[in-house]
């Protein structure tokens, strides 16, 4: 039961527990395995990087980055306080003492700031720069507007003051940084950071950990939430590639069991006025022509990102969107023979696929393929995994120009899948030693011990219980078995060892207790 405690996991989060993270280990290691497998390594990127690199990867005009980025001004301590203080001044302009008792503030924090920009304590960069000198040269006006006593100079005054309360706010003390809303821009930054293009192409990395997004959180969608993704860089863009890509997700899914995976696929093609940008611009035509019956959201989008009206789940949007144009149609040569290709290579491979030409996905930067990967169990938040092709991104990042194509799975939501099927039961215990008498506390350490080395799971009580309680604890434990050690089996050398499932037990030599509990494990 849970306690309503002082202190709580924050909103859209949420602690993992076991057993449940037994599973969540099992799915991680089996994606190890399988995308091993594939030719890949991992990649651990930090959590935290440029806000920058997200709003330039994946697109300002984004859900993501307009509305869900953890973002922070990386800076602390007192010289962060003082803006604050100089930026919530609220003086009457016109009074003497209070004007002299701003200036004084504003010098305190200039000097200060010099000599943080000299230390490097201030993380300074160029544009930042202009501010300093903006806020500075701010300083001196208003000095010198005071000196000409107050009474006599009240608008100036007050306007500079403003001003100068307005300039503060651009006096950056630090990088603006953010956690991390999703890894495919850091795997670029980290490609072209470490001239990965001299590597063997391609280059195949894959990376898990948690993700940050200001989300409205329900079932399957978090604020901080997991992720397994992988990406190919550099070489070919062979549509082999995209189909080898996707046949690895779906080879993964497999092992795991996971139940009604269904892929989608679509072509976005590529920027170019023949293209998609000449789809988009007849989209938008069509989209001015419903807009009066469109939601306020979708209206917005026109002008902002028509593509993602497409996205809508609004049921009277519904039927709109049906008759809109559609991509294919304005697919260029190119990029219509290798949709083509990309979907012969999956029939090769024997991944079954379904076309959707609403797929668009709501990150900037893909072109041609993208997919999504929907499962079952999981209610309005379906997609277990989605990616696509990027070929622009790493030249986008100010790297070479780079061929890329990756995908990410929500690791939780495919966990909550699984375990809807039933997959997710995981037993605590193999085996639970109960012992009575000290001669078998002995017995029971060194046995717990060799156990253990073969793997098991052993629960070993730290103090003697009647036999009756500590079988007990074994059933709540889940555990498969007990060895029962009492002064008769210590003398004997024949140990108990009792199935708790359905009760039945056999005595079993001492020596071979190791070999006979691994085998019915
Ligand atoms: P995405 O579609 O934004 O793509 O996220 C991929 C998957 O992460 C989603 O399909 C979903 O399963 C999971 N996910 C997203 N947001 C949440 C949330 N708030 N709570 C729980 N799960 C969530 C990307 O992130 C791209 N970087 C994928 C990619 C890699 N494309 C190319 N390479």
């Amino acid at each position: 039961m849970a306690n309503k405690a002082k202190f709580q996991a924050i909103k859209g989060t949420r602690d993992l527990l076991p057993p449940e993270t037994e599973l969540w280990n099992r799915v991680e290691q089996t994606a190890r395995e399988v995308f091993g497998t594939f030719g890949f390594g991992e990649i651990r990127p930090p959590i935290f990087e440029p806000t920058e690199l997200f709003a330039r990867a994946v697109g300002g005009e984004t859900d993501i980055v307009s509305k869900e980025m953890y973002s922070f001004e990386d800076a602390r301590g007192d010289l962060q306080e003082m803006r604050e203080m100089i930026r919530n001044y609220a003086l009457p302009a016109t009074d003497e003492h209070w004007t002299n008792a701003f200036l004084g503030l504003l010098r305190n924090f200039q000097t200060r700031l010099e000599a943080g920009i000299r230390s490097g304590e201030v993380e300074h960069h160029q544009e930042a720069h202009a501010f300093y000198d903006y806020f500075s040269q701010g300083i001196t006006h208003f000095q010198a507007e005071l000196s000409h006593g107050v009474e006599t100079n009240k608008p100036e005054i007050d306007r500079t003051f403003r001003l100068l309360k307005l300039a503060v706010a651009g006096v950056t003390l630090g990088p603006s940084v953010c956690l991390r809303p999703e890894a495919t821009a850091s795997v670029c930054r980290a490609y072209i950071e470490h001239g990965m293009q001299q590597w063997p192409a391609p280059v195949k990395l894959y990376y898990m950990g948690p993700m940050f997004r200001r989300e409205r959180p329900q079932k399957g969608r978090y604020r901080q939430f997991y992720q397994i993704g992988a990406e190919v860089l550099g070489g070919t863009d062979a549509p082999g590639i995209d189909a080898e890509v996707i046949e690895m997700v779906m080879a993964f899914f497999g092992r795991l069991e996971l139940q009604g995976a269904q892929l989608e696929i679509n072509s976005i093609g590529h920027s170019a006025p023949n293209c998609r940008r000449g789809y988009v611009e007849k989209l938008k035509a069509a989209l001015v022509e419903v807009k009066d019956k469109l939601g306020a959201d979708s209206q917005r989008r026109i002008a902002t990102n028509p593509l993602r009206v497409l996205d809508s789940k609004l049921e009277h949007e519904q039927a709109i969107i049906e008759k809109l144009p559609r991509i294919a149609d304005s697919l260029c040569d190119d990029c219509k023979s290798y949709y083509a290709e990309v979907k012969r290579q999956l029939d090769l491979r024997g991944v079954a696929y379904r076309e959707n030409w609403r797929l668009v996905r709501g990150l900037d930067y893909y072109m041609r393929t993208t997919f999504e990967i929907t499962a079952q169990g999981l209610g309005s938040q379906n997609a277990v995994c989605g990616g696509g092709r990027y070929d622009g991104l790493v030249e986008l990042l100010g790297g070479p120009p780079t061929k890329g194509i990756g995908f990410a799975i929500g690791e939780d939501r495919l966990i909550l899948s699984l375990q809807e099927a039933g997959g997710g039961t995981a037993t605590g215990r193999d085996v639970y030693i109960a012992w009575m008498g000290e001669k078998a506390q002995a017995t029971a350490i060194a046995a717990a011990r060799k156990l253990r080395e073969a793997g098991l799971r052993v629960e070993l009580p730290p103090v003697e219980q009647k036999f009756g309680k500590a079988l007990g604890q074994a059933d709540k434990l889940g555990a498969k078995f007990a060895l029962i050690l009492g002064e008769d089996e210590v003398a004997s050398r024949e140990w108990t060892v009792k199935r708790l499932a359905d009760g039945t037990q056999e005595k079993v030599n001492g020596e071979a207790v190791v070999e006979f509990l691994k085998r019915k494990k």
